[in-house]
């Protein structure tokens, strides 16, 4: 039977998917970066339906994902069957606990922003570690806390909307923070002469207009559903709706659709 979890609640509200499917472009770019060849063993952190974990397979890795949403992992694998990809497979997991997972498995670890989002980071550092294998890498995207783009600022505008957050929780944003990364890497025994950080973008693209864009995260993305339900409650719906029309509308680079980059915090660890 599975136990209550808030944090895989919040990823299998909605569906994930509809978002990811914006982010399909800069996935497809970043992981075209990350030297990928044949036969590469790749474990995808956090991987949702895919986004960089499928193209990886395109280029040849070996890859697994692994998510603790359910409904995104049954996505993941439909996505690589409908692609006819024998090298890859899904399934559920949790970052803070790869009991599933042996020691030294794998070549290059990947989580675009996904392990940020899990809790115990800590924990989450020192698995992403034992899975890595002597001379393999880990390789991060996190989202970057006070940035001025556009994920740091819906994540900080649903904040400002949403009840404070229980007594201890440590927010996802400091994963964007290079010395608390240093600190977690360092606690799971990896010296910070061997961690390295660069700000790269993600864009997304989306065929509709900024606000229709905005009811797609409303309707669909996990975070932003908790903050309209909170500012339902308070009678802030619509504040809600409006700042982040504003806030899309004013990053949106398209004239006839959506286009919106946002910066993130690349990490690199040498195991
Ligand atoms: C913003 S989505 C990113 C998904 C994917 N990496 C991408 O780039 O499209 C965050 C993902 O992290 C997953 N996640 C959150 N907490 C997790 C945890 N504790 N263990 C594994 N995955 C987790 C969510 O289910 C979700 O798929």
């Amino acid at each position: 039977m599975r136990t209550m979890n808030a944090n895989r609640e919040l990823w299998e509200k909605g569906d994930f998917t509809r978002i990811a499917e914006t982010m399909r472009e800069s996935g497809e770019e970043l992981v075209a970066d990350l030297g990928i060849v044949e036969g590469l063993r790749v474990l995808d952190l956090g991987c949702g339906d895919g986004t960089t974990a499928v193209p990886a397979a395109q280029l040849g890795a070996e890859v697994l994902g692994v998510d603790v949403a359910a409904n995104l992992v049954a996505a993941g694998n439909a996505r690589a069957q409908a692609l006819g990809l024998a090298n890859i497979r899904f399934q559920e997991g949790d970052a803070t606990d790869l009991n599933a997972l042996d020691d030294e498995s794998f070549d290059l670890v990947v989580s675009i922003f996904g392990a940020m989002f899990a809790p115990k980071p800590f924990d989450v550092a020192s698995e992403m570690v034992r899975v890595t294998k002597p001379g393999g890498r880990i390789v991060m995207g996190n989202w970057i806390p006070n940035d001025p783009t556009l994920v740091a600022q819906i994540l900080k505008i649903s904040a400002s909307y949403s009840p404070p957050p229980p007594e201890g929780f440590v927010s996802p944003m400091t994963w964007g923070m290079e010395d608390e990364v240093v600190e977690r890497f360092g606690a799971a025994g990896i010296p910070k002469e061997r961690i390295s950080f660069q700000r790269n973008t993600y864009t997304f693209h989306y065929p509709g207009s900024p606000a229709e864009l905005v009811a797609d995260f409303r309707t669909y993305y996990g975070p932003t559903m908790n903050a309209f339900a909170a500012a339902e409650a308070d009678g802030r719906a619509d504040e809600l709706q409006a700042e982040l029309e504003q806030l899309f509308e004013a990053q949106n680079t398209s004239e006839d659709a959506t286009s919106i980059p946002a910066t993130f915090l690349r990490v690199t660890v040498q195991r």
